[in-house]
């Protein structure tokens, strides 16, 4: 029987997932898909890939199912994640940024936003009282429709908001996606993944 491969990697699903197997291959691993494009969990090579929503890659590298994983800075600062970051892989490049209708001006009462913790945080530190409500997806749904007065929320391209008119007021945290490890991975199976940390700051100049 074939032996299992000897790391396994947590990756956001989706475009994001792309890029990673990119940089990973450059970086050297074996990695197929081959027919496994929908597949939650499978052996692709060099590795086991296990996909998820980009929120729980922390989790997984953290509790030690995953040895490490690809995942965005805003949702490590988010997450509150101690995880080891040894590499910016220098894409998903996005901010998060407080958001408000363009024009609007005075102080905010309520402040939507799928990162509470980033957005309350933020708003301490301006000195806001704006209570914050949390919210899954379409963010900015939330100032066109009077939930809230801001939101702190992902811009990538400025497309949305230009569509919805609205304005970028702050910039909160310039993001990246990150190569994070498991401590503890990091020293039993450093064989493996020094040299691909090595070899992926090599390609990001990181
Ligand atoms: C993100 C984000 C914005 C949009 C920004 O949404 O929440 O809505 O992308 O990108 P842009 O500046 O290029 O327009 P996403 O599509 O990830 O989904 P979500 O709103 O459901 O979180």
């Amino acid at each position: 029987m074939p032996e299992d491969p000897a790391l396994t990697l947590a990756l956001p699903k989706g475009r994001v997932m792309q890029e990673a197997l990119r940089l990973l291959r450059a970086a050297g691993m074996r990695l197929e898909l081959a027919g496994a494009e929908r597949a939650l969990r499978f052996d692709a090579g060099d590795a086991t890939l296990i996909v998820m929503r980009n929120a729980d890659v922390p989790t997984y590298v953290e509790l030690g199912v995953a040895d490490a994983g690809v995942v965005g800075k805003d949702v490590l600062a988010e997450a509150g994640s101690t995880l080891y970051e040894p590499v910016d892989l220098g894409i998903a490049a996005c901010r998060l940024s407080l958001i408000r209708p363009r024009g609007a001006t005075g102080a905010m009462a309520r402040v939507a936003s799928k990162y509470p913790r980033t957005a309350a945080d933020y708003l301490r530190r301006k000195g806001s009282t704006a209570e914050v409500v949390k919210l899954a997806g379409n963010v900015e749904l939330a100032c066109l429709s009077g939930l809230a007065d801001a939101v702190v929320d992902v811009v990538q391209t400025g497309e949305t908001l230009k569509a919805n008119d609205l304005e970028e007021v702050d910039v909160i945290l310039e993001s990246s996606a990150r190569f994070v490890v498991n401590r503890a991975a990091l020293k039993l199976k450093a064989e493996h993944l020094r040299p691909l940390i090595a070899a992926l700051r090599d390609l990001t100049g990181d």
